[in-house]
């Protein structure tokens, strides 16, 4: 059984009287450590997948199977636990508590899960070692996704989402963000999932999932990811 697991998983949203089908009928699997990349253009239903990969939506239908547990079957208040503490989130526009630290940003984690990481020890991880004391507002937009990767990553969850995790950046920050993101799968062991509309990432991911019009449309395995240093796009 891999890790991930999702099985006919469809959703749509009502609007008045249109239905839109944001999922449908999709199926894969994720293994642990891999690091996926999720593909499409806009309104393909990436960030519909993410979000109930994340716990923060639900599907209509079908099976999502991670470490053996179907969260689609969960009540609000299992996936109120899940979100907590399984699943590191990572948006396009960080969302970092712009009058905490980076490092207070990143202490965060330890509200919320028992055995979180060192934040110093973690934001030294991402580079950061020495803007432990800066405000959000005192960083660039790549230091701040940086800072965001670390809270994320500091509550040990078993899954990283990063929803277009780059979008906000030029391109050598969001190579420095992505490179970050590969490190923690290939060296750390970590299962990372990241979203986006640029078809020049795939050659760095284990897996790349291309989404249209709501469906899979596609899933190819890289035997040999590239590394994001050597990659031009
Ligand atoms: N909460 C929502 N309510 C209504 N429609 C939604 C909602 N979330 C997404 N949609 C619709 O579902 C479709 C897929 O959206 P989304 O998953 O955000 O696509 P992507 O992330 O690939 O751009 C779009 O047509 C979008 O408008
Ligand atoms: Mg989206």
């Amino acid at each position: 059984m891999a890790y991930i697991e999702v099985r006919n998983s469809s959703k749509s949203y009502t609007m008045g009287n249109n239905r839109i089908v944001a999922n449908k009928d999709i199926s894969f699997e994720i293994e642990k450590g891999e690091l996926v990349i999720i593909l499409g253009s806009s309104g393909a239903g990436k960030s519909t997948l993410l979000n109930i990969l994340g716990g923060m939506d639900t599907n209509d239908e079908g099976v999502v199977q991670i470490d053996g547990v179907d969260i689609a079957q969960f009540s609000a208040k299992q996936l109120t636990k899940y979100r907590r503490e399984d699943v590191g989130f990572v948006f396009q526009f960080y969302n970092l508590v712009a009058n905490l630290t980076a490092k207070e940003n990143v202490e965060l984690a330890s509200e919320i899960v028992r055995d979180a990481m060192n934040p110093i020890e973690v934001l030294e991880k991402v580079g950061l070692g020495h803007r432990l004391d800066n405000f959000p507002a005192q960083l660039s937009g790549g230091e701040q996704q940086r800072v965001a990767i670390a809270r994320a990553v500091a509550k040990r969850p078993k899954m990283l989402l990063c929803d277009e995790p780059t979008g906000a950046l030029d391109y050598q920050t969001g190579k420095q963000v992505l490179q970050i993101l590969q490190d923690m799968s290939k060296k750390e062991g970590a299962t990372v999932v990241i979203v986006t509309h640029n078809a020049a990432l795939a050659p760095i991911a284990d897996k790349v999932i291309q989404m249209r019009d709501a469906s899979v449309h596609s899933i190819q395995v890289n035997p040999h990811p590239q590394d994001i240093m050597t990659l031009e796009y």
